[in-house]
């Protein structure tokens, strides 16, 4: 059964992957609506990029509704270090010719979730949880209507990527992290631990240039622009693909493992801000979390959906 989702993004490289394998994946899953939020870039920057995916792939009747232009407490840190100026470096996107509706992101998941069935819309966060958790706090009634919240962020083994200790997504906001997991909505987690498993080698970016025209070339040109910065940090064999691990998992949740645990992060400022740890004994569960994945499966589904194009 095609499953009705919710792409909350900040597109950033590896969110343009998880658009565009979640757009092309039309049996699996329906993209009711996208909702930008700052956070690899500033907001406007963000919002722009997703109507640039969109115009690639010319999928207009998918809605794109723009979201908070800042974190719920703290300041904004943006990512133009791995993602470039315009948080999208490197291809040469279409200019949009249809634009944002003129509902606010927050207020679009208030009312579609308000509307819908129990249990019956997933909601996929790929960057900061800002418009999520202010639609809780507006509404905490549409945690009812959520069949499972499936979030790329946070780290429990692997460190940090923005500091030491703290994946970017929760460290840019690390209060809306806080609200959406104490929802009691059900949880899966796609953590640094399992994202850094699904690097982007030489050969699997031939294998998306091979696609060509109009997705292949602009999606190899975006993996040509990124990889620098975790080849130096990490001496990664390329850039890993974190946010489209969120669309797999809907797809193939077979492609990885999983482990229940009582995840919780730190809010404070400190060395610690934006923190994850998991207690997997004592606490009851508020989350799966996966901690490792098929990566020779995950590219090959992910380079099927990027040939449907
Ligand atoms: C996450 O941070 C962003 O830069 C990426 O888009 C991804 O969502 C990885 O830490
Ligand atoms: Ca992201």
């Amino acid at each position: 059964m095609t499953k009705p989702i919710i792409i909350d993004t900040d597109p950033g490289h590896d969110d343009a992957f998880a658009l565009l394998m979640a757009m092309a994946s039309t049996d699996d899953v329906e993209v009711i609506g996208v909702t930008t939020v700052a956070g690899n870039a500033q907001l406007d920057k963000i919002t722009y990029n997703a109507l640039r995916l969109r115009e690639l792939v010319g999928r207009h009747e998918i809605p794109i509704y723009e979201g908070c232009a800042r974190p719920m407490v703290n300041d904004l840190v943006t990512a133009e270090y791995v993602h470039g100026e315009s948080g999208l470096d490197g291809p040469d996107l279409p200019e949009p010719t249809h634009g944002v509706e003129s509902e606010h992101a927050v207020d679009y998941l208030v009312d579609t979730l308000r509307a819908a069935s129990p249990r019956s819309i997933t909601v996929c966060l790929i960057g900061p949880m800002t418009n999520m958790g202010m639609a809780l706090v507006k509404a905490p009634d549409i945690a009812a209507s959520i069949a499972e919240f499936v979030i790329m962020g946070g780290s429990f083994h692997a460190g940090g990527n923005i500091t030491t200790t703290a994946e970017f997504n929760i460290y840019v906001d690390p209060h809306a992290a806080h609200v959406v997991l104490e929802s009691g909505v059900p949880i899966t987690i796609m953590p640094l631990d399992v994202t850094h498993q699904a690097q982007a080698t030489p050969d699997r970016v031939a294998a998306f240039r091979a696609l060509g025209e109009p997705v292949g070339n602009a999606v190899g040109a975006m993996l040509d622009f990124v990889e620098r910065f975790d080849i130096a940090l990490y001496g990664f064999e390329g850039f890993p693909l974190h946010d489209p691990t969120v669309i797999a998992y809907l797809i193939e949740p077979g492609i990885f493992t999983l482990r229940s645990g009582r995840v919780t992060v730190v809010t404070d400022s400190g060395a610690t801000h934006g923190q994850t740890t998991a207690d997997w004994h004592r606490e009851p569960p508020n989350a799966q979390v996966a901690l490792s994945l098929d990566s020779d499966r995950f590219y090959t589904l992910l380079v099927d959906r990027l040939s449907r194009y």
